[in-house]
């Protein structure tokens, strides 16, 4: 049999952990595979992506700025990624249709859980951040059973849009930035901000945010997610995590989907952070 081929789409993607962690996976399980990183402007997206699905690519994996395009060049969506409109993992299909499906929020909930020991059902949870990764948390967090969601965004507007989309009124707020200072207390507060990726200051979050149970997890990893666990540790949160646990699940959920199998996630993330720096 010919090797199985994968890849991750982004742009930039230089940096992206995904060949490295599919490599870890086909070790584990003994299956061959290649899977390549591939760079993509959004102009060459789709041309790219098809091509490599309609010769040899049985599977990509898509990350920014592509996701919503993912969505939208597929034939199939599962029902996840038709309620949020993006997709990461992209599979073809026995009769060369092209599915897409979106498990950013399954995976951020398999690491909360499972790693960070963190149970959203019945908190009272804030999530910072209105783009395409506060909107797949937020799904997740609704779908986990929160007691309340409270999106807070620098940009207004999003937050009320993206509250129009989780059309959940009963159990959903919307909170402006500068309003933050007022609110009381949260169990648990998710970062889905970007802040820290580029070279602009992070927000400044007040301590009042936090109490000593409040739990924190940042959907992101490595000097991005710094500016947020720091300030979780100095406000005395309970817990403060990072998301490269939640990359490591939403990999693992790729490679089931495609080889059948689910591959040791938690082997694959010691592997990982015995490496990073
Ligand atoms: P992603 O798909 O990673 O979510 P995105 O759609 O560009 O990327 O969203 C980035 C999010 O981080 C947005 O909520 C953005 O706030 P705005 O909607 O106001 O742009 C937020 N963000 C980025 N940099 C930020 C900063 N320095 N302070 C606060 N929020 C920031």
């Amino acid at each position: 049999m010919p090797t199985q081929r994968y890849a991750v789409f982004g742009h930039p993607v230089a940096h992206s952990l995904s060949p490295r962690l599919h490599a870890l996976f086909a070790e584990q399980t003994g299956i061959d595979l290649e899977y390549l990183a591939i760079d993509a402007s959004p102009e060459d997206f789709e041309g790219a992506v098809r091509s490599f699905l309609e010769t040899d690519g049985c599977g990509a994996n898509v990350t920014l700025p592509h996701k919503a395009r993912a969505f939208g060049l597929a034939d199939v969506h599962t029902a996840m990624a038709g309620r949020l409109g993006v997709a990461n993992v992209l599979t073809r299909l026995p009769d060369g249709r092209i599915e897409a499906d979106s498990n950013d929020g399954a995976g951020m909930l398999a690491d909360l859980r499972a790693r960070c020991r963190i149970e959203p059902r019945g908190r009272d949870v804030l999530l910072l951040g209105a783009g395409g990764a506060a909107r797949a948390a937020a799904f997740a967090l609704l779908d986990a059973g929160t007691q309340s969601l409270v999106v807070a965004n620098r940009t207004l507007d999003r937050a009320h849009a993206l509250a129009a989309a989780l059309a959940q009124p009963a159990r959903l707020r919307v909170l402006a930035w500068g309003d933050l200072a007022a609110a009381a207390p949260f169990g648990l507060i998710v970062n889905a901000t970007s802040a820290g990726l580029r070279h602009d200051s992070p927000p400044a979050l007040p301590r009042t945010l936090a109490q000593p149970h409040t739990m924190t997890y940042d959907l992101s990893y490595g000097p991005a997610a710094g500016w947020f666990l720091d300030w979780a540790r100095a406000a005395g949160c309970a817990r403060a995590c990072d998301g490269l646990g939640m990359l490591v699940e939403t990999a693992a959920g790729s490679f089931e989907r495609w080889h059948g199998v689910r591959p040791d996630a938690d082997a694959a993330l010691g592997a990982l952070r015995r490496t990073l720096p």
